[in-house]
C-alpha cells in the first residue's frame, strides 16, 4: 500500500517526537502513526528493511525500538528531518514505499 502523500491533508497532528511531527491515528503498539513531515515514514507501514538508514548521504534517521508492532519492531525516524537535502534516495529504496519527501510540506 504505502505512505499516502497526501497524508497531511487527510490525517492531524496527534503529538511531537524528536523535533517532528507525528500524524495520527495512533492507537499504540498496533498503530503508530506517520512521523515527520518533510520526511515522512510511515511506521505502519515500515518493516525495518534498514535501505534508508544505510544509505541517506546525510544521517537523517535513527532506529527506534516499537516493540509489539505487527509490522516490525523498530521503525526508521526521521530524527535529522531539518538535515535532508532531498536527494530521494530514501524514497526510491525502501521496498514498501513508506517514505515520502517533500520539502513543500516544510518540517
Ligand atoms: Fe536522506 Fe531521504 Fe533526504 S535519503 S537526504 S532523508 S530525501
Ligand atoms: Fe522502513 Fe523502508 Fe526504511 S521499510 S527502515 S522505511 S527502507
Ligand atoms: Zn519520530
Amino acid at each position: 500500500m504505502g505512505i499516502d502523500p497526501n497524508f497531511h491533508h487527510a490525517r492531524t497532528v496527534v503529538d511531537q517526537h524528536e523535533g517532528h511531527d507525528v500524524w495520527g491515528p495512533v492507537d499504540e503498539p498496533e498503530r503508530l502513526g506517520i512521523h515527520g513531515t518533510h520526511v515522512a515514514v510511515d511506521f505502519d507501514e515500515c518493516i525495518a528493511d534498514g535501505a534508508c538508514v544505510e544509505d541517506c548521504p546525510v544521517d537523517v534517521f535513527d532506529w527506534v525500538e516499537t516493540p509489539d508492532h505487527p509490522a516490525s519492531t523498530r521503525k526508521a525516524d526521521p530524527a535529522r528531518q531539518p538535515d535532508c537535502i532531498d536527494c530521494m534516495l530514501c524514497v526510491d529504496v525502501c521496498p514498501v514505499d513508506a517514505i515520502d519527501v517533500d520539502a513543500s510540506r516544510g518540517e
